[in-house]
């Protein structure tokens, strides 16, 4: 008999499902495996107002597939020039989660995001003083920072100053990638917490320059060396609540990936679950799958912990070379390539 693991129903704590004529096609793929998903609100043009994230969750509703019970847990995008009565807003509607920073440039969709984060002090205050969780993509954009720096570096100019001056502002440093980010999770008070990724549990940095350049394996922050990726696992098996589950599923059309400027982000949600019960098994800590993957980022969001369960079966697949994406294709991670556990029906 092959092995099985049955553990409450996840939730994806950093998912982006696009918009438009591929939405119906990339949530289906969360629906069947998460209960719950923070969405990324980095749309063209960006998530900024309490109303147009209302409008996207009722879009990713009408896209989801029949008896799903699927929730999209929606956030907004800083800027600039966000206002703190936007956040109180917000917080008054109970339904959005959080505040995404992105630098601006550092990332796709990436322009509209804050150039200096002195000058969202104001609205970072409201979120500390309303529990609202600023979501961050820790990296800088300075370009005479390396590229594989560039996460320690934000950490030492932008996070660590923040945290200084709002201790008690909820922080989610999203998809980190290094072990310094570990370390300083570790050393940081309760209301700084992480998420990790599939593909950065999994693989480091030599999966992106293996026989040739390999664009389904680029995304930001950039897959980092071994050592970074051993931290990573420690930390995903530790048991501290502090570590969760957001797979930063990030699908793109297959042309803009395979292309002379290919752009960042890894499309995992057909097999996210799946993907993470690979990286605790190899890691022999598959019991602390369940914790890591339904109770830590629900307890630090103050969420209720899901109720219902799914089961995985040790049952190798074959990942298809593509899914559909609206009018394209996009490329999974693992395309072509098995995956050692099942989700069973
Ligand atoms: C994400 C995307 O494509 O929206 N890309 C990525 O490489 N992770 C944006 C992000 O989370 O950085
Ligand atoms: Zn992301």
């Amino acid at each position: 008999m092959s092995a099985s693991l049955n553990i409450t129903r996840p939730d994806d704590f950093h998912l982006h499902l696009r918009d438009g004529p591929v939405l119906r096609d990339v949530v289906a793929h969360s629906a069947r495996r998460f209960a719950r998903a923070i969405v990324m609100p980095n749309l063209n043009p960006p998530v900024t107002t309490t109303a147009a994230a209302f409008a996207y969750r009722a879009r990713i509703v009408n896209s989801l597939p029949r008896h799903a019970k699927f929730q999209p847990l929606m956030t907004l995008y800083l800027t600039d020039d966000l206002p703190p009565d936007e956040i109180a807003q917000a917080r008054a509607s109970g339904h959005i989660y959080g505040v995404k920073l992105y630098p601006a440039g550092a990332t796709t969709h990436s322009e509209a995001g804050v150039t200096d984060i002195r000058h969202c002090d104001a609205t970072l205050e409201k979120m500390a003083e309303l529990g609202i969780p600023l979501l961050v993509h820790g990296e800088v954009i300075d370009p005479a920072v390396d590229v594989f720096d560039r996460e320690p570096v934000f950490i030492e100019r932008v996070l660590a100053p923040l945290l200084r001056r709002l201790p008690t502002l909820k922080v989610v440093f999203e998809h980190i990638t290094s072990r310094v980010a570990v370390d300083f999770v570790l050393g940081a008070g309760k209301n700084l917490a992480a998420t990790l990724t599939p593909q950065h549990l999994l693989y480091n940095r030599n999966a992106l320059l293996r026989d040739g350049i390999q664009p389904h394996y680029y995304c930001l922050p950039v897959l980092k060396r071994e050592r970074d990726r051993e931290a990573l696992t420690r930390a995903a098996i530790s048991g501290n609540p502090k570590f969760f589950l957001g797979t930063d599923s990030a699908p793109h059309a297959r042309h803009l990936k395979e292309s002379a400027c290919g752009c960042a982000g890894i499309f995992n949600a057909h097999a996210a679950i799946e993907l993470y019960a690979e990286a605790f098994e190899q890691a022999g800590a598959l019991d602390k799958l369940e914790a890591f993957a339904a109770f830590h980022g629900a307890d630090f969001y103050g969420l209720p912990r899901n109720r219902d369960r799914i089961a995985l079966v040790k049952k190798s697949w074959t990942v298809p070379e593509a899914y559909a994406f609206g009018d394209h294709q996009v490329v999974p991670l693992r395309a072509g390539e098995a995956v050692s556990w099942s989700l069973a029906d």
